[in-house]
């Protein structure tokens, strides 16, 4: 996994379910934007996740769940170390449906994902982590990374 760093300008662009501002970076927030415009026109409809996370909060995550007794190993699977998340770049985007609990491999199964896997390119994002991916990362088919 590559280091990354953390995003020096950051634009808010949503809400999370806990009422914390997403954030990401200005062109991919741009891109974001005009890919939900583009996805509504076709009925399609894309949940917003997650977008930024610093290295800070990225640390506090793997924490709690080392904390929880899980180990290293198992949440490295799922979690990427603090500085290694593409999150950290502003760039990272977890997407979800109203038909998949959020942040499953359910979300595959919707109308929002299949749409995403034609037309995400487009806007120039691109699936991350897809099945058996070299950075021993479990398949995140919500996880969509916009080039910088
Ligand atoms: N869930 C991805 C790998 C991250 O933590 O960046
Ligand atoms: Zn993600």
């Amino acid at each position: 996994m590559p280091r990354f760093a953390e995003a020096t300008q950051l634009q808010t662009v949503g809400i999370d379910t806990f009422g914390r501002e997403i954030q990401m970076a200005p062109d991919t927030a741009q891109a974001w934007l005009e890919m939900k415009r583009t996805s509504k026109e076709a009925g399609v409809n894309l949940l917003l996740i997650s977008g930024y996370r610093s290295i800070s909060r990225q640390t506090k995550i793997v924490q709690r769940k080392l904390d929880a007794g899980i180990t290293l190993d198992e949440i490295l699977r799922v979690n990427a170390y603090p500085g290694y998340s593409e999150h950290h770049t502003g760039r990272a985007l977890d997407l979800g449906s109203p038909d998949a609990e959020h942040l499953t491999e359910a979300f595959e199964s919707t109308h929002e994902f299949q749409w995403l896997q034609t037309h995400a390119s487009q806007f120039g994002f691109r699936l991350s982590y897809p099945k058996n991916n070299h950075h021993g990362i479990a398949y995140e088919p919500w996880h969509w990374c916009g080039h910088s």
